[in-house]
């Protein structure tokens, strides 16, 4: 069982650099299966949401080849096999496959998707959005998953009621190749909506408005081969960013695209932490008092649900109370009990409340990953700890921050992956 390794309180300096968003990126190699020819993704994050996605192009009967961060697809013989529920159940995005199929065979069957155990992750939305396209819905339960079909798509006025990020990507999918026009209001607008838009229009799909809440849809016949670059992973950065605050000795988070990390910022202007940003490198060094502050998760803009479990660790070596609040997802607080266990001292109210009480000393002790960024949150904590800390079920940490171990022992951490 592979396990990782830290010996805590190493100061980290130099370089990281920041790959593409795994949340782009496992919706870009889906969206490829709408053109008719063979399509490139620069920039594909080295993680292993995107193997999952390759084994399930093998299974659609699509060529790819992957060259270092470019992966080029080929989706000119694609079939519409069956994805297992093994492959469909890896990953929380191979519901995109729903979206793609749809659009072009009129036809999908889909086993229920994976994900991190972070709530119930249902996909009502998703299909809501395809029955408005005039798809019909058969839910198999017996055999956990469901059967999309429609003669034709037709384009619909689509009203989220929660601005559900791939809820807004999957009906995106669906109406790109749909008769007449779509659109999805109180649509989601984080950035990695953009940059699928982006890679759909340079298909010659004809999407406007990604990235605010209302996004117009012109159904086209037919998408052919483009290229695309996969957007800086924001959340990978902001991870960084917040270990830099406990650890750095100017610490240089580069390929940054600071726009997109707004809120995570202004949090740590609001917590004393001082940075300096320069291009697209964020410097940052070990903050010598932190200010305690309340965090809400909130959809894009806001201060995002995928960095509040790290800022969850910051907070523990703040001067007071601070309150954090999950308002996204029902449960983010798995890594709570394994930070307690290191010495911190943080009050669960309930699995969306939680009242941390700073600074508190951390230990290196044994403890286990529930998912990916609270796997995330435990590895900053043993960076910080006093001693060694072990962190198992590594697997959730490894799907979403791609070569994490070398990334940080390039800027001093004591970290490797044992095989116990
Ligand atoms: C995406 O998940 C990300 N995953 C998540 O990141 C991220 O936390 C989330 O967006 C919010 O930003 C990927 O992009 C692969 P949602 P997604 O649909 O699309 C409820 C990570 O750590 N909901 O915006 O699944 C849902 O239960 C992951 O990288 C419905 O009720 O998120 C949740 O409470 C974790 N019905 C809320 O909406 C639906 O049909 C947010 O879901 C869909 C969603």
């Amino acid at each position: 069982m592979k396990q990782i390794r830290i010996v805590g309180g190493k100061p980290l300096s130099g370089k990281i650099h920041i790959g593409g968003a795994k949340n782009s990126a496992v919706a870009l190699i889906p969206a490829t299966l709408l053109a008719n020819e063979k399509c490139i993704i620069n920039n594909v994050p080295n993680i292993s949401d995107r193997d999952a996605l390759l084994d399930i192009l093998k299974t659609l009967n699509v060529g790819f080849k992957q060259q270092g961060t470019t992966v080029e697809v080929d989706p000119s013989n694609l079939a519409n096999n069956l994805i297992s529920e093994e492959q469909s159940n890896k990953l929380r995005a191979s519901y995109y496959f729903m979206g793609v199929l749809l659009a072009r065979f009129g036809y999908v069957e889909m086993f229920y998707p994976g994900g991190c155990n972070i709530g119930s992750r249902p996909i009502d939305l998703h299909l809501k959005g395809f029955e408005a396209l005039g798809a019909k819905i058969t839910h198999d339960e017996k055999n956990h998953k469901y059967i999309v079909e429609a003669k034709e798509l037709t384009g619909a006025r689509i009203k989220l009621n929660f601005a559900s990020v791939g809820a807004t990507i999957n009906i995106m999918f669906a109406a790109t190749l749909a008769k007449g026009t779509t659109t999805i209001e109180n649509a989601a607008k984080e950035t990695e909506i953009i940059n699928i838009a982006d890679y759909l229009n340079n298909m010659g799909a004809k999407i406007e408005g990604a990235g605010t809440s209302k996004i117009k849809i012109t159904g086209v016949n037919e998408l052919h081969g483009t290229s695309i670059e996969v957007i800086p992973d924001r959340i990978e950065a902001g991870t960084y960013i917040l270990i830099g605050a406990l650890l750095g000795q100017n610490l240089q988070v580069c390929g940054v695209n600071t726009d997109h990390i707004t809120a995570l910022l202004n949090k740590l202007n609001d917590m004393n932490i001082k940075y300096d940003i320069e291009d697209d490198v964020v410097t940052i060094s070990k903050a010598k008092e932190i200010n305690p502050i309340n965090i809400t998760t909130l959809v894009y803009p806001g201060f995002p649900t995928d960095l509040g479990q790290p800022m969850s660790v910051v907070l523990t070596q703040a001067n007071g109370v601070s309150l954090f609040e999950e308002t996204i997802w029902e449960n983010r607080m798995g890594h709570v009990p394994h930070l307690n266990k290191m010495g911190a001292n943080i009050e669960l109210k309930d699995n969306t409340h939680a009242i941390i009480h700073g600074p508190t000393k951390l230990t290196g002790c044994e403890i286990n990953a529930t998912d990916l960024r609270g796997g995330a949150a435990l590895v900053l904590a043993g960076l910080i700890a006093e001693g060694t800390t072990i962190i198992n079920n590594i697997e959730y940490i490894l799907r979403g921050y791609e070569n994490i171990i070398n990334k940080l022992k390039k800027v001093g951490a004591d970290i490797e992956i044992i095989d116990k």
